[in-house]
């Protein structure tokens, strides 16, 4: 069978891991979706950087419109990051009929809706699971697993790189700035880490959760934000002799028609099981009426737990193609139009 090609923006830590999930299972693609997957270009910034996997030169290019424009590109596949330009360039993928899988919680935690209501308008899929808490399915838990239930509560530590910080320095007594080094060369952090230790990136997830949770546009506006930058090594171990964990913690409440979300540094009894989630781990607690309590655990952050996300849309993408029902079925179970709200 032809294979379906995908175009791929970006090729540093998320996007290397995509390439090479691809590559390795490929076998278990093709079982999947019945034909070949396939990159056929790849934009980079700097075509003639160093790097460590072996794709051919002729594949990278440092022009987008050659990714965006190519009729052969079925997929587009966003790991660039960047919000305002990267919103355009995948208006023009969905606009050429490109559907779109990215990992990019900064642009849609701004500009999700309108990317969601141009993806219904053009018939394509949007997804974007690998933009909250990294391997774990957390959006399709929510928007499928739970959808028969009102959700009341979301909590847990959704950002990788301040959970990898907290937990070196309590457990080792490493400094701050040597971790964080440590977390951007693991390649966890964010492009500027300010987004990391500042809660702004939690936050962004934290949009992103409650909007499809509770089925309500929540911006990131509405969330109340409190990084780590001003913890120190006393308050840590001032919580361990007191036989308590810090931890960054997001919550999204709903009670009584109101919402409320905030992300902050908390402190927990070291019996609690956000205690025990340790370095670049994530884990969110959602509360629903029906259903109770449900934890789902695994790495927030990192080259192939991210691309496993990122695939795995693929995936989706691909079996919509091949039942003909893109655009029909995307990670939205809210209406794009209400969002809306959340751009505007
Ligand atoms: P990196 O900084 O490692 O990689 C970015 C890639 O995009 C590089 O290949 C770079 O090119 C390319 N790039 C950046 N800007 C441009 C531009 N203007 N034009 C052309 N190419 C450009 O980022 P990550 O892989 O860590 O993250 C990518 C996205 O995934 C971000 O949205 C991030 O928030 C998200 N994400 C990251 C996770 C992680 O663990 N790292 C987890 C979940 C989501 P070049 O190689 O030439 O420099
Ligand atoms: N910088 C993010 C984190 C990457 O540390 O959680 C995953 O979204």
């Amino acid at each position: 069978a032809e294979s379906v090609k995908v175009g791929l923006l970006g090729l540093g830590t998320v996007g290397t891991g995509v390439a090479s999930i691809i590559t390795r299972h490929q076998k278990e693609l093709q079982h999947q979706i019945g034909c070949p997957v396939e990159i056929k270009k790849v934009l980079v910034r700097n075509k003639q950087k160093l790097r460590e996997n072996s794709f051919e030169d002729e594949l990278l290019t440092e022009d987008p419109q050659d990714v965006l424009l190519d009729d052969e590109i079925d997929v587009i596949v966003e790991v660039i990051g960047g919000v305002e330009q990267t919103k355009e360039w995948l208006i023009t993928a969905l606009s050429q009929q490109k559907h779109v899988v990215t990992a990019n919680k900064d642009l849609m935690a701004i500009h999700g809706a309108t990317l969601l209501e141009k993806a219904a308008e053009y018939g394509c899929d949007l997804y974007y699971e690998a933009s909250v808490a990294g391997g774990i399915p957390i959006l399709r838990s929510l928007s499928d697993g739970l959808s028969a239930d009102r959700i009341t509560k979301i909590m847990g530590i959704v950002n990788g790189t301040t959970n990898y910080i907290l937990t070196k320095m309590s457990t080792y007594g490493s400094s701050y700035d040597d971790v964080l080094k440590q977390a951007q060369e693991l390649g966890f952090a964010e492009s500027d880490p300010t987004a990391d230790v500042e809660g702004l990136d939690a936050a962004r997830k934290m949009a992103i959760l409650a909007t499809l949770g509770f089925s309500a546009p929540v911006s990131l506006d509405d969330v109340k934000v409190k990084g780590i930058s001003g913890i120190s090594d006393i308050d840590l171990d001032y919580a361990k002799r007191l036989g308590y964990t810090i931890k960054l913690i997001g919550i999204a409440d709903r009670s009584e028609g109101k919402i409320d979300v905030s992300v902050r540094p908390t402190l927990l009894p070291n019996e609690h099981p956000l205690s025990s989630v340790h370095n670049e781990y994530n884990a969110v607690y959602i509360h629903g009426e029906a259903v109770g309590e449900t934890m789902f655990y695994g790495p927030g952050a990192g080259s192939l737990p991210t691309a496993t996300a990122v695939v795995s849309d693929l995936v989706t993408v691909m079996k919509n193609m091949r039942l003909g029902i893109n655009g029909k079925s995307t990670l939205a179970p809210m209406n794009a139009k209400q969002l809306k709200a959340n751009d505007e």
